[in-house]
């Protein structure tokens, strides 16, 4: 028996010379839902398509189910399940002729194919729409399909790259629900890659944050938001030349290091946190300086994320969009 799901043991990849995953070192065990929690460009899907067999790493090891990923790509391929970044179920194919598809492509027994069928219509909450096209159904709908139609050889692991990057919140909810629902009734491995904090948070039993190819920090949930310290975060908005005088004050009643991010000030404290919000808001006042938010809240990933890299994952995602947007200005 092997010992855990997946072992990445200082794996990197290189793209010519830039160094896309760098020295990787990973441990999933079996049973649990472990998320790759990063911003765009991290090196999320590079990791995942290694997995797969699809790039070969530049150095290090892969072993999946106790099987060196190298010498039996094969035979690690039929262990796991995978939902790719984009949806692609059939929209000219019903829900149950797209299964069925994928069923035969993956040689499921001829005898077994109905009944896996209706066992995952019903796990993704399709069974009524077994015979609608796949065309006509929501991107919620598609993307629970895509979800299930992955587990139709029954791997031991089921590898999910980004699955709700483009879903609304309800329906994003619906698929946090059934992974859930696939690892604790099914006894799948879930490794899955997200941008989103409250996604990480909400579905991962254990999470590693990985930024410009590096792991920068492992651990459940709580454990990470620990390692801010065990007390409240103190967050101060105001214009950005005023930012440096408030961190200096914030420092000064405090006793702690804040991080500047975006037009705000965090600072995480310990102790009577009451008490020391009202030095902080008696020393504000006595200072003058203009604010425009004061927020006091228990420690979130991003917080750990800003922490850790200066920035704010929430700021990186939208740097991206906003990167993303400046492109296609320059090209029109
Ligand atoms: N085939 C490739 N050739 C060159 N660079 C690549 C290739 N694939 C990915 N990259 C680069 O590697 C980095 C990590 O990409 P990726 O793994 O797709 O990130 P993520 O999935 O976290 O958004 C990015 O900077 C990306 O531009
Ligand atoms: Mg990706």
């Amino acid at each position: 028996m092997a010992d855990y799901a997946i072992e990445l043991s200082n794996v990197t990849k290189k793209f010519g010379d830039f160094v896309a995953v760098n020295n990787i070192s990973l441990k999933i065990e079996k049973g649990e839902i472990f998320g790759l929690l990063g911003p765009n460009g991290a090196g999320k899907s590079t990791t995942i398509n290694m997995l797969l067999g699809l790039l070969t790493p530049t150095s290090g090891k892969i072993i999946v189910e106790g099987k060196d990923l190298s010498r039996h790509t094969n035979e690690v391929k039929k262990d796991i399940g995978l939902v790719m970044q984009e949806t692609i179920v059939e929209p000219e194919l019903t829900a149950e002729q797209n299964l069925r598809l994928f069923a035969r492509l993956y040689h499921v027994p001829e005898d077994e194919i109905e009944d896996r069928i209706d066992f995952l219509l019903d796990l993704a909450g399709l069974r009524d729409f077994k015979k609608a096209y796949a065309g006509t159904f929501s991107g919620g709908m598609k993307r629970r399909l895509e979800t299930v139609k992955s587990l139709i050889h029954d791997p031991k692991i089921l590898i999910l790259d980004e699955p709700t990057t483009g879903l609304d919140i309800q329906n994003r909810t619906k698929v946090w629900e059934l992974i859930k629902r696939i690892n604790r009734e099914n006894k799948v491995t879930i490794l899955m890659t997200t941008q989103y904090l409250e996604e990480a948070d909400e579905v991962c039993n254990r999470i590693g944050i990985i930024d410009h190819g590096k792991i920068i920090a492992l651990g459940t949930p709580t454990e990470l938001k620990h390692k801010i310290g065990k007390g409240s975060i103190i967050e101060i908005a105001a214009e950005r030349q005023k930012l440096e005088e408030v961190a200096k004050l914030l420092k000064k009643e405090t006793g702690e290091t804040p991080s500047i991010s975006g037009d705000k000030v965090e600072v995480s404290i310990s102790g009577d946190h009451v008490r020391t919000m009202q030095k902080v808001l008696n020393a504000l006042t006595s200072s003058g300086i203009q604010v425009n938010g004061i927020s006091m809240h228990e420690p979130t990933l991003d917080d750990v994320f800003l922490k850790l890299t200066g920035t704010s994952l929430r700021d990186s995602a939208s740097e991206t969009v906003q990167s993303a947007r400046a492109m296609l200005m320059r090209r029109r």
